[in-house]
């Protein structure tokens, strides 16, 4: 069932967070952990230095994030907020939780008046369908291989 949202608290991320974001993406292996993010967070952390990162918590506690950035003009698009990983503690998923972090980064995207964007797998199931539950829907950009 969903959250209230005084249950919920969503802020920016502080580095000192990150300890319990890993511990998150620690509990997101084998089954729980999506298609398109097999990179640990902290492996991402450290290289990208993502700036527009948000937390959520419940009673205090951390128990979901979303690393993303306003970066661009990346494959003809114009600047972007790109939502680069995002995570739910497996025991708070489906309260939408996940939901409401993505609310935050794409507020923040309208007041700085950039369109928001992800990338994911073609085949991964889960994430395409928590995308298109939060009114995101497919864009333009493919990748080519040979
Ligand atoms: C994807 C994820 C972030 C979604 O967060 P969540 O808090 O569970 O999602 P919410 O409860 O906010 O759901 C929002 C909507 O998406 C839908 N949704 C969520 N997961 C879904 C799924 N797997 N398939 C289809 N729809 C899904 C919900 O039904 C809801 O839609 P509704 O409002 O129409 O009912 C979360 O499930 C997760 O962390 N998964 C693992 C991610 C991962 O592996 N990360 C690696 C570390 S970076």
């Amino acid at each position: 069932m969903a959250m209230s949202k005084g249950q919920v608290k969503i802020r920016r991320m502080a580095e000192a967070d990150l300890e319990r974001i890993k511990a998150i993406d620690r509990a997101l292996v084998g089954p729980d952990r999506v298609l398109s993010w097999p990179l640990r967070v902290e492996a991402h952390w450290w290289v990208y230095r993502p700036m527009l990162n948000f937390v959520a918590e419940v009673d205090g506690e951390v128990v979901g994030f979303l690393l993303g950035d306003i970066r661009g003009a990346e494959y003809g698009t114009d600047v972007s907020g790109w939502i680069d990983m995002m995570g739910v503690a497996p025991d708070h998923q489906g309260k939408g939780i996940g939901e409401r972090l993505v609310e935050a980064f794409c507020q923040a995207c309208q007041d700085n008046g950039v369109t928001a964007r992800v990338v994911v797998r073609e085949d991964d199931e889960r994430l395409i369908g928590f995308w298109t539950s939060v009114d995101f829907h497919r864009g333009n950009l493919v990748s080519y291989e040979r």
